[in-house]
């Protein structure tokens, strides 16, 4: 046997559709999320009977599906219904009023734009959208600098539904008085997948992306174990796609735990992914979390004051709040004991990737 034999060819690969491991890649199923994309179309249905629906504000922390169950019912929507508009749009990169409406043109096929400020770019949006109906998903919507948009489509678009997606249930709470009450928000939580939802999701995304056998399922378990242990996803896509990688760069007919290894190394080099959203005090109190963990909330709020810290203690607990919503940080609260109740705060790792 040649020494070059059993091992990979050079025009070979181990993956098929490398594409289904693309964190912004939309399966045909999303599955353990069905009851999700229920509620949801619940909230669309009245659309199809001439009235407005109901709008939503998705909440949940990083990585547990939101965003690609939206974007299924949307494309569902699509299939399904002539003259009812899907529109999505990632509120990170179209963070303003202007951003948003221009994304909003291009997306109805409305190509004059040039020259037109945010109130000519809306009035061309509604008159495209009153023609039927429209779903308007804001994901990240926590991000957007002004809402100003958002009260021009509450008050003039006729038959719609507004979905929020956010990390945090009270981004809700902080919109000012009268746009929270022209949504009359509904509310719908996301939570994290179990081990076993994680390990379906996985191998499902694992055979699209793979030849067949090409992922033995004691590889795959290494992964699930890590993405479990991590809670987001991501992290699972991202180690199944390194693994692969590193298993072509040894021209090995198949994954082995090794390369899962060596993917894991690598995965130690990115940073989280989300940090660049947290404000600067949020930044400084993740930093204390990391650098005490399992401190007591009023013993960190000592640390930070010491350190020159400004806040007053009430906005040093909703910063700490707003991180464990978001993932980065686990909370346990005591009750009773020699002290009363207090809160021990741990930093729970690498939560979100960036862009690979
Ligand atoms: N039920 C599922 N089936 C298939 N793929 C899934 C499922 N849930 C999540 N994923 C995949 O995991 C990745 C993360 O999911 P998604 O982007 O929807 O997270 P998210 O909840 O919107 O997170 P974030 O708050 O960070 O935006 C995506 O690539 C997505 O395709
Ligand atoms: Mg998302």
């Amino acid at each position: 046997m040649g020494v070059f034999d059993g091992m990979l060819g050079a025009n070979e690969s181990l993956f098929r559709n490398a594409v289904a491991l693309d964190f912004d890649f939309v399966p045909k199923l999303v599955p353990y999320r069905e009851g999700e994309q229920f509620h949801i179309a619940g909230c669309i249905k009245p659309l199809f009977s001439q009235r407005s629906g109901r709008n939503l504000l998705i909440h949940g922390p990083p990585g547990v599906g939101k965003s690609v169950a939206s974007r299924h019912v949307l494309r569902e929507l699509q299939e399904k219904a002539d003259d009812i508009f899907p529109l999505y749009v990632n509120c990170w990169q179209k963070n303003t009023s202007f951003k948003v409406a221009l994304e909003l043109c291009e997306q109805l096929g409305y190509r004059l734009t040039h020259n037109k400020n945010t109130d000519d770019l809306l009035a061309v949006v509604m008159e495209k959208l009153n023609k039927g109906g429209a779903v308007l998903v804001l994901d990240e919507v926590d991000k957007l600098q002004d809402q100003d948009f958002l009260y021009v489509l509450l008050e003039r678009l006729y038959r719609k539904v507004i979905v929020l997606i956010s990390n945090y249930q009270e981004w809700g709470a902080s919109l000012d008085e009268r746009l929270r009450s022209r949504l009359a928000l509904d509310v719908l939580q996301f939570r994290p997948y179990s081990a076993e939802e994680t390990r379906g999701i996985l191998r499902q995304r694992a055979e699209l992306a793979f030849q067949p056998d090409v992922f033995p399922r004691e590889a795959l378990e290494r992964v699930v174990a890590e993405t479990v242990q991590r809670g987001d996803l991501r992290v699972g896509l991202h180690l199944l796609k390194e693994a692969g990688a590193a298993a072509e760069e040894k021209a090995a007919r198949s994954v082995s735990l090794e390369h899962v290894e060596t993917a894991l190394q690598r995965l130690a080099q990115f940073a989280p992914r989300k940090s660049a959203e947290l404000d600067e005090d949020e930044q400084a109190v993740l930093e204390l979390v990391k650098g005490a963990p399992g401190s007591k909330i009023g013993d960190l709020y000592k640390r930070y004051q010491e350190s020159g810290g400004e806040m007053a203690y009430k906005s040093f607990q909703r910063k700490v709040k707003k991180l464990e919503d978001g993932g980065y940080i686990d909370v346990q609260r005591t009750q009773g004991g020699a002290e009363g109740n207090t809160s021990i705060l741990t930093h729970r790792g690498v939560k979100t990737l960036d862009q690979f």
